[in-house]
């Protein structure tokens, strides 16, 4: 390989997506160089329609980072949600409830948008459409990402390296066998999401519980309003046209005094609901953050502000070793993200369990547990503000267990 083909950064992070950008940027702020991998186009990760919901953590860092100006413009700030079930809406007030806090609609797309802009702007390194990305010598103290880029085979020299890149990328795959454990739990539904032109049916948020499956409400801008059903797990898009998903979404969000308002379906997928976490979140010099290393099913609204949240962790890790040597940070970095991982995880299969039709359940007894917890989380205020605290976000540091706050 020729030496115009060999480079080197103190670190080399694969994946641009919401954990990989935003923790080039922190690391790019405390002068720390990285380089960015993504296999993708830039108008593919663009353009790619993801999760919608913004922790109030999630904001007052991309705000302190000065990536934040068009989200304070243009994200919906939101002071509660609906819980809709047996045809009747429950308003859950997370401003009442947690303090004041709250959460932001911004699309997830809108995010990577901004933090693109931010990085091209700073000139530090990201490469698009990188092919064949093999992470190397992780357990060796000069880790190396080779990829091929323009035709030509390179290679980057790095003191570390950031698995940022999904749930199907390359860098958990690279760790040796053995060395991480994992646990999964897949679920026996999907989602069916549609993105609508036409202006939201409700200022907030709706979660709704029906006998025929969980329906969501949820919303992009005030033109845009974002939609999803409870489906067969292996659904086929196909099967359903336009008339089918309108008259499903009327009969489950149905209530008194209130009406879905309809318009052109300008996108449309199946998402998969699973619970996925690999541990620990490291091994040797290559530190896994976001979907690369754990999944959510997305009724927590989970799966954004937990990649965030590692990579945070990891940023003030990578900063405190290199700017003085320690590497108790560094060693620390699973253990400070899995607790809060698992809370998230525990969140979001709660709130799937809470509102899903199960399909084995033939006699109702699940369907009576889900509307005994619904009631419960409306009528009592240690309930609700269980749900609130959980939903605006926790901190993203465990605080210890025996110190109850
Ligand atoms: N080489 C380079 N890039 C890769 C590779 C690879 N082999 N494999 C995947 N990628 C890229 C993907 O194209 C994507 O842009 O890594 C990026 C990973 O980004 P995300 O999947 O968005 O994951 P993450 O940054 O952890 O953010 C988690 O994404 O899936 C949603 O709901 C989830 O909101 C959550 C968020
Ligand atoms: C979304 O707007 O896409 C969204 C909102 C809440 C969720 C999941 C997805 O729980």
């Amino acid at each position: 390989m020729s030496a115009a083909n060999v480079t080197r950064t103190q670190v080399g992070i694969v994946g641009a997506g919401p954990a990989g950008l935003v923790l080039g940027h922190l690391l790019h702020l405390q002068g720390i160089e990285s380089v960015v991998l993504e296999d993708r186009s830039r108008e593919y990760v663009e353009g790619r329609v993801r999760a919608g919901v913004l922790e109030q953590g999630t904001v007052d860092l991309l705000i302190e980072m000065g990536v934040g100006e068009r989200l304070k413009r243009e994200g919906l700030v939101h002071h509660g949600v609906e819980l809709r079930f047996g045809g009747k809406g429950h308003r859950i007030p997370f401003d009442e409830l947690t303090g004041g806090r709250g959460i932001t609609i911004y699309g997830q797309q809108e995010v990577v948008k901004d933090l693109i802009a931010a990085r091209l702007e700073s000139g530090a390194p990201l490469l698009f459409e990188v092919e064949d990305v093999r992470p190397e010598a992780i357990d060796s103290d000069s880790p190396v990402l080779r990829f091929s880029h323009g035709g030509e085979e390179r290679e980057l020299r790095c003191d570390v390296v950031a698995g940022c890149d999904g749930f199907h990328g390359v860098c958990r795959p690279a760790v040796p066998d053995g060395a991480l454990s994992f646990r999964e739990h897949s679920y026996p539904f999907g989602w069916l999401g549609i993105l609508a032109e036409v202006a939201p049916s409700s200022e907030e948020l709706i979660y709704c519980h029906h006998d025929r499956g969980f329906a969501l409400h949820s919303m992009r801008s005030p033109e845009l309003t974002r939609l999803y059903l409870q489906c067969e797990p292996d659904e086929s898009i196909d099967r359903w046209p336009d008339e089918r998903i309108w008259e499903e979404l009327h009969t489950r969000f149905a209530c008194e005094g209130w009406s879905l308002e309809e318009g052109p379906i300008v996108e449309r997928g199946i998402t998969p609901m699973r619970s996925f976490v690999a541990e620990p979140m490291q091994y040797g010099r290559l530190f896994l953050a976001g979907d690369a290393v754990h999944i959510v099913p997305a009724t927590g609204a989970k799966g954004l502000n937990l990649a965030v949240a590692d990579v945070r962790v990891l940023a003030d890790a990578l900063v405190r070793w290199f700017s003085t040597g320690d590497d108790t940070l560094l060693e620390g970095y699973s253990e400070a993200c899995l607790p809060r991982v698992w809370k998230a995880q525990h969140f979001a299969w709660w709130m799937t369990s809470m509102f899903h039709r199960m399909p084995d359940d033939r006699d109702g007894f699940m369907a009576r547990l889900q509307r005994a917890q619904l009631e419960y989380v409306c009528s009592s205020k240690a309930a609700a503000t269980s749900l609130a605290e959980n939903y605006v976000g926790l901190a993203y540091l465990s605080a210890p267990v025996d110190q109850i706050v």
